[in-house]
């Protein structure tokens, strides 16, 4: 089978500021690895970059084989899902629909089991009581929790995590953590965790750690 997610000599500028010099990383199926770096060392532009927001000034990014350039948004959609750091709700639909929505720009119907599990999904999450609540009217941990059932919902085979437990608890960031490691374990995704939160790196299986724009090697 082919790699879910490999960047070869990945730069990226933005203007005539280069961030990321260079960067090579190959994610393997069912595991999840954090990329530890502090603040300003390029975390987000590389996982904007991994999943195609962002196009990499020079190098490649391939998804299960395929250059990510070259995609369709829908097929990305598909393959990778994101949690953003800035969170990825739409503000005029409820947490539920938020998750739906997902689902519809990747193009798939909805039926009555994907209703079922957005409701299991955001229960894991601990928001079964708010799920027809909009963003406005969650508090930030809670918001960031509905963006991790989101991300989970979409059933893309690599998941990139920004900072996924930056507003939340002790309690609740681990719970997250466990989230994103059962669903590479159950369902084989590749999971990318950038974050600074050490408190649950005992549920990753690899750590890469990124300084000014290069990856440490392992
Ligand atoms: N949109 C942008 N325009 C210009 N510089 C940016 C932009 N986004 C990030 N940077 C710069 O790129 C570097 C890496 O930032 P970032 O990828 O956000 O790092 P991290 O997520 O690790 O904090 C930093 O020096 C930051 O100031
Ligand atoms: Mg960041």
């Amino acid at each position: 089978m082919s790699t879910p997610l490999e960047l070869r000599g990945v730069r990226h500028s933005y203007g005539d500021v280069e961030v990321l010099h260079g960067v090579d990383l190959v994610l393997k199926p069912g595991e999840v690895t954090a990329l530890l770096g502090p603040s300003g060392s390029g975390k987000t532009t590389l996982l904007a970059v991994a999943g195609g927001l962002l196009r990499p000034t020079s190098g490649h990014v391939s998804v299960f084989g395929e250059d990510i350039a070259g995609l369709r948004l829908d097929r990305v959609a598909r393959r990778v899902a994101f949690i953003l750091q800035a969170g990825s709700l739409i503000p005029y639909l409820t947490v539920e629909e938020n998750l739906l929505a997902r689902r519809v720009v990747a193009g798939y119907k909805i039926t009555r089991a994907d209703r079922a599990r957005a409701a299991d999904l955001l229960g894991a999450v601990d928001l079964a009581a708010k799920s027809h609540r909009h963003p406005d009217e969650l508090s930030g941990g809670e918001r960031q929790r509905a963006c991790v059932a989101q991300a989970l919902y979409t059933g893309a085979p690599v998941l990139l995590a920004d900072e996924p437990t930056a507003s939340l608890d002790r309690v609740r960031g681990r719970a997250v953590m466990r989230l994103l490691a059962d669903h590479a374990r159950n369902t084989s995704a590749s999971v990318l965790i950038a974050t600074h939160d050490e408190r649950a790196l005992d549920l990753v299986d690899r750590t890469r750690s990124i300084e000014d724009g290069r990856l440490l090697t392992p």
